[in-house]
C-alpha cells in the first residue's frame, strides 16, 4: 500500500471551523480495556453513519488516547512523545492535570450530530467507561471568546497548519499523521473581567478587542497573552499551535469560560507556551490572562492516524505473528486470531460496524 501524507493518513484534526463541539473526557474502568478496544475500529463507522446523511453539518470526531491508557490498550510501538499531562504550579496560578484517558473531540454546525455520534459510541461503551468530563461548545458571536476578542486568528492555516499539528515520517515513522493535543478547560471570572475597559483588556490579550488588530511591539505588554504565547524554535522560526477552542456556559453553575484545545506534531511546544503562561518566560513574565482565567482541567492525549483506529495493533501482550511466519514453519506460533470478547452493551452483537 502507498504510504499516505500525514495530511491524507490524519484523523479530521485539522477542518474547518464549525458552531458547536462537544468534548468527552472518559476514563476507563477496570478490566473495560477489551471493551474499548471492540468499539475503536468502529468509531469512524458511527461517524459516518451520523454525519452522512448532513453533509453541511460538517461532523468531524477526533479520538485520542492518554499516556496510561494507551499501555492498557494497545500492543506494539508507542508514539514517541506521548506522556502524561505535566502539571504547573507557578507563583500565582497553577495548571493542575486531571483524570483522562480517551479524549472524544466532536464538532459540526449542529450539536445534534455530536450528541448523536457520543450517544452510540457511549451506549456501546457502556459501563467500561465513566465520562469525567463533559463540555458543550459554542460559537460566540464573530468567533470570540466569551472575554469578548476574537479566538483563532492566528491559527495556521492549509499545509502550515498540517505541518504544525501533523506527526510527519521524520518524527515517528510509526505514527505518521499523528498528533499530540492539550486539552483545559478554564472558567473566566467575569464580573473582575467586565470591570475593566476595552484598552485594558486589549492590553492583557495583545491584541484591539472590537477590530481584533494585534499591538504593535512596542505598545504589546511582555505579559500580554499573545506576547508569551509566541514561541520561536532554536532556528528563530516561530512555532505553531492548531487551536479549536469553543466558549462554553452554565447559568446553573454560574459558569462562564473557554475550552482550550491545542494540536501539535509535538507536545513540546504547547507545553512552552503554558510553561510561559504559568511559570514566566525567561524573564518571568506571566500571562495576565490567568488574573481573570482559571484551569480547572488538563489532559495530554495522543491522536493516533485513522488506519490506526481501524485496525489497532493487538492489545499489549497479545504479540502477533512476525509477517512472513506461518504455522508450519513456526510451531509454537498460534494462528488464531485473539478471541473477541462477547458484546458488554446489551446489543444483539451483529458484528462489526467496519466497511469490509
Ligand atoms: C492567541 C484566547 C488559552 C495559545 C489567543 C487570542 C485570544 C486567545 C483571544 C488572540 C487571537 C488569536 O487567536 O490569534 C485564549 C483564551 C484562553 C487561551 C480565552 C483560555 C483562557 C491558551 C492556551 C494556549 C494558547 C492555554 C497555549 C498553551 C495561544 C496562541 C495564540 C493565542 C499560540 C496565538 C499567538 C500569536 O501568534 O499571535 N488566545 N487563549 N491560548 N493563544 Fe490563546
Amino acid at each position: 500500500m502507498p504510504k499516505l501524507s500525514p495530511a491524507d493518513a490524519a484523523q479530521p484534526v485539522v477542518s474547518p471551523l464549525t458552531s458547536a463541539a462537544m468534548f468527552l473526557v472518559l476514563t476507563i474502568e477496570d478490566g473495560g480495556e477489551d471493551a474499548v478496544r471492540e468499539v475503536v475500529p468502529d468509531l469512524s463507522a458511527y461517524a459516518r453513519a451520523v454525519g452522512f446523511g448532513y453533509p453541511e453539518g460538517g461532523l468531524a470526531c477526533v479520538t485520542g488516547f492518554g499516556s496510561a491508557a494507551w499501555d492498557r490498550l494497545f500492543g506494539g510501538p508507542r508514539p514517541a512523545e506521548l506522556h502524561p499531562f505535566v502539571a504547573l504550579d507557578g507563583p500565582r496560578h497553577s495548571a493542575p492535570a486531571t483524570p483522562g484517558d480517551i479524549l472524544l473531540h466532536l464538532r459540526a454546525q449542529q450539536l445534534d450530530l455530536c450528541y448523536d455520534f457520543a450517544e452510540h459510541v457511549l451506549r456501546r461503551l457502556g459501563g467500561a467507561v465513566k465520562v469525567v468530563d463533559e463540555v458543550h461548545g459554542f460559537r460566540y458571536h464573530d468567533n470570540r471568546d466569551l472575554l469578548g476578542f476574537v479566538d483563532g486568528t492566528e491559527n495556521p492555516e492549509g499545509v502550515e497548519a498540517v505541518e504544525a499539528a501533523l506527526v510527519d515520517a521524520e518524527r515517528d515513522p510509526d505514527f505518521v499523521g499523528g498528533s499530540y493535543v492539550i486539552v483545559q478547560k478554564y472558567t473566566h471570572d467575569m464580573a473582575a473581567w467586565r470591570a475593566l475597559s476595552d484598552l485594558e483588556q486589549g492590553l492583557i490579550i495583545g491584541r484591539t478587542k472590537i477590530d481584533n488588530i494585534e499591538l504593535p511591539d512596542a505598545v504589546k505588554p511582555k505579559t500580554s497573552h499573545v506576547a508569551l504565547n509566541t514561541v520561536v524554535g532554536p532556528d528563530g522560526e516561530e512555532q505553531d499551535i492548531l487551536r479549536h477552542n469553543m466558549a462554553f456556559g452554565s447559568f446553573r453553575e454560574g459558569e462562564a469560560g473557554t475550552y482550550f484545545i491545542g494540536y501539535c506534531a509535538t507536545p513540546e511546544v504547547t507545553e512552552q507556551m503554558l510553561r510561559n503562561m504559568f511559570l514566566g518566560d525567561e524573564e518571568g513574565n506571566q500571562d495576565r490572562i490567568l488574573d481573570f482565567s482559571t484551569a480547572v482541567t488538563g489532559g495530554l492525549f495522543f491522536v493516533p492516524a485513522k488506519s490506526f483506529l481501524d485496525d489497532p495493533p493487538p492489545a499489549p501482550g497479545e504479540d502477533s505473528p512476525a509477517p512472513d511466519a506461518s504455522p508450519s514453519d513456526s510451531p509454537a506460533a498460534d494462528p488464531a486470531p485473539p478471541a473477541r470478547p462477547r458484546p458488554t452493551d446489551g446489543s444483539l452483537g451483529l458484528g462489526s460496524l467496519k466497511r469490509s
